[in-house]
């Protein structure tokens, strides 16, 4: 990071590039790091996985005006806001029991969802894709975390390379954003995916290539593999720290809760007070959690999302110990129950 020279980013003038983004990255993305892209055709990038999955909804619902979004629950809360604000009815994937419609679009965070940090198996996988090709449904995979995955044995297929290899015209896009890995303020996400849905998020993009300059600095970031690598490395070892930091605490609970998954969050059951209750009552404390409701079509209250990406582990050991008073039953109710 330090040798980077932003100055000669910035002095190679830039001007606006090919509506899909600047070539240099896309070649990049083609050669270290796409799944199903052959070409920088099957490319474009967009203002962040955000700004790809508006983009993506959007050209869909014009399409298929009856279009339901089909989510794996919990799932990542802005894809239920931006939902929400263009008017696409969503669906658990749970409710449906794996029985798509070709109105459908299937939304997939496959490697540390958030919120819960599951990674989806290789059978879970295989699954999705044999019902999204039989439906001939549309599938967006959010790959945000993906590159994080630390070792080959971690990387099975996606889902998006499995259902373009099984059906050639599918509707299918993978969005691999640069946030969770390099920096999120610079709005970077490459999507890659069939030609019949990059063409219909073509339609919609009028925006001169996003931003090339924050493209050419993502470019200069992860040109060198070794560094990018050490860089990761350096992630992975701050998210392992805060999470056993978190682990340490909740076994010291009289009921040490199930904390499930990886990557940047954790899943705290709140299953005595409402979560919606419990995220208050933690923020009384000095400890700033999310509720878990918004994660869910229904918004059930029943778990807190806790970060263990920003704050050293010290911080967050103290914080996940103060929190067992936000989540624990009442002490009569305790004692009433064991
Ligand atoms: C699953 C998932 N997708 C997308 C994003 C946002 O990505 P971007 O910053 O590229 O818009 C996040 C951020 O937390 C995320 O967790």
């Amino acid at each position: 990071m330090e040798s980077l020279d932003a100055g000669a980013v910035l002095r190679r003038g830039f001007n606006y590039s090919s509506p899909a983004g600047l070539d240099d990255l896309r070649e990049l993305f083609v050669d270290r790091f796409a799944t199903c892209a052959v070409h920088v055709d099957d490319t474009l990038v967009t203002g962040g996985a955000l700004g790809a999955l508006d983009l993506a909804l959007r050209a869909l619902l014009r399409d298929r005006p009856a279009a339901r979004l089909v989510v794996l629950e919990p799932t990542y809360r802005e894809a239920l806001g931006i939902a929400k604000a263009i008017g696409l009815p969503v669906v658990a994937w749970s409710k449906l029991a794996g029985v798509l419609s070709r109105d459908d679009v299937v939304y997939v965070v496959s490697t540390f969802n958030n919120p819960d940090g599951r990674t989806i198996s290789a059978a879970e996988r295989d699954n999705l894709a044999a019902a999204i090709v039989e439906a001939d449904a549309a599938l967006i995979e959010d790959a945000a975390y993906d590159l994080l995955a630390a070792v080959s044995a971690d990387q099975v297929p996606g889902v998006c390379a499995t259902v373009t290899q099984r059906r050639g015209n599918a509707w299918a896009l993978r969005l691999m954003s640069f946030s969770k890995t390099v920096v999120p303020g610079a709005r970077v996400c490459v999507v890659e995916g069939s030609a019949r849905a990059l063409a219909a998020m073509r339609t919609v993009k009028f925006d001169f290539g996003t931003s090339p300059v924050a493209c050419a600095l993502v470019a200069e970031l992860v040109r060198d593999p070794r560094t990018l690598d050490r860089h990761l490395a350096l992630i992975r070892e701050r998210l392992g720290r805060g999470r056993a930091a978190a682990d340490q605490a909740f076994r010291a609970w009289d009921r040490p809760p199930s904390v499930v998954g990886a990557g940047y969050f954790l899943w705290l059951p709140s299953s005595h007070v409402s979560s919606t209750e419990a995220a208050v009552r933690a923020t009384a404390v000095g400890v700033r959690v999310s509720d878990g409701a918004p994660f869910f079509v229904d918004h059930r209250p029943t778990h807190l999302r806790l970060s263990v990406a920003w704050e050293p582990a010290e911080r967050i050991h103290e914080a996940c110990l103060r929190l067992e008073e936000s989540v624990a039953a009442p002490k009569n109710l305790l004692e009433e129950t064991s």
